[in-house]
């Protein structure tokens, strides 16, 4: 079975960054890497991203927009996640299920254990062996996302970037929480820093990770 990696945070923290370094450096290592993200990944995966990220999204129930979720997810691992891993292959993921639980749960106030539901009856239970949650304070974190957006001409995946501070704020404190419960398997990173610095953090804790 190849390694299962999800990369975790509020927009704007680095994620994707830091992606495409990482696969860089497990590439390196001659691993055979896939990187995905979530929502999407799958043709009916970027349908569900647009329908959730676009302004045709507004209005929304927060419970038909956790179903959306999961439903992308659902078809993104058994299209491409179970089988890279079946062959050998390490998968990135930027986001999985403590996106579900930070966002739905923590920022939009849907019942926790519910999430974890729908979260298990998704994913079949397939859950990464290492999560890396890249820290970073929400004013800090926005103001990264905003000018990305604004420099993507015609990308209008801004839903999310929309949202309140306090909103963000009770998604950084969901994550920080979850990472209180699983230790073993949620390693905050700071995301202060350099890009390079934070790259530096990861790779040791890679290296920690494969032994
Ligand atoms: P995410 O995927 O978490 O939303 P990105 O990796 O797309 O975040 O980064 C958001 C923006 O911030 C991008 O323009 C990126 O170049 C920039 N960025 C990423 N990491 C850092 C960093 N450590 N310091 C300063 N800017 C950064
Ligand atoms: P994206 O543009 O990928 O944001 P970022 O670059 O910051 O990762 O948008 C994904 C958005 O979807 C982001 O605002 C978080 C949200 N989201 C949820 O609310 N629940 C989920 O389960 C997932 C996977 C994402």
């Amino acid at each position: 079975m190849g390694l299962f990696i999800t990369i975790e945070g509020i927009e704007g923290s680095g994620k994707s960054t830091q992606m495409g370094l990482l696969k860089g450096y497990l590439e390196g290592k001659g691993m055979g890497v896939v990187a995905i993200r979530e929502p999407g990944g799958t043709p009916l995966g970027e349908r569900i991203r647009s329908m959730l990220l676009n302004a045709e999204g507004e209005g929304m129930t927060p419970l038909a927009e956790l179903f959306l979720y999961e439903a992308s997810r659902a078809q993104l691992i058994s299209d491409v996640i179970a089988p890279a891993l079946e062959a050998g292959v390490a998968v990135i993921c930027d986001r999985y299920t403590d996106s579900t639980l930070a966002y739905q749960g923590y920022g939009r106030g849907l019942d926790k254990g519910e999430i974890e539901l729908v979260n298990t009856a998704a994913t079949g239970g397939l859950a990464p062996a290492l999560t890396l949650l890249i820290d970073l304070d929400p004013e800090l974190g926005l103001k990264r996302a905003w000018s990305r957006i604004s420099s993507k001409t015609g990308l209008k995946e801004d839903r999310f970037e929309k949202e309140e501070v306090a909103f963000h704020r009770r998604v950084r404190q969901g994550y920080l929480e979850i990472a209180g419960k699983e230790p073993g398997r949620v390693r905050v990173v700071d995301g202060r820093g350099e890009i390079m610095s934070i790259h530096a953090d990861i790779c040791d804790i890679i290296d920690k990770t494969l032994g």
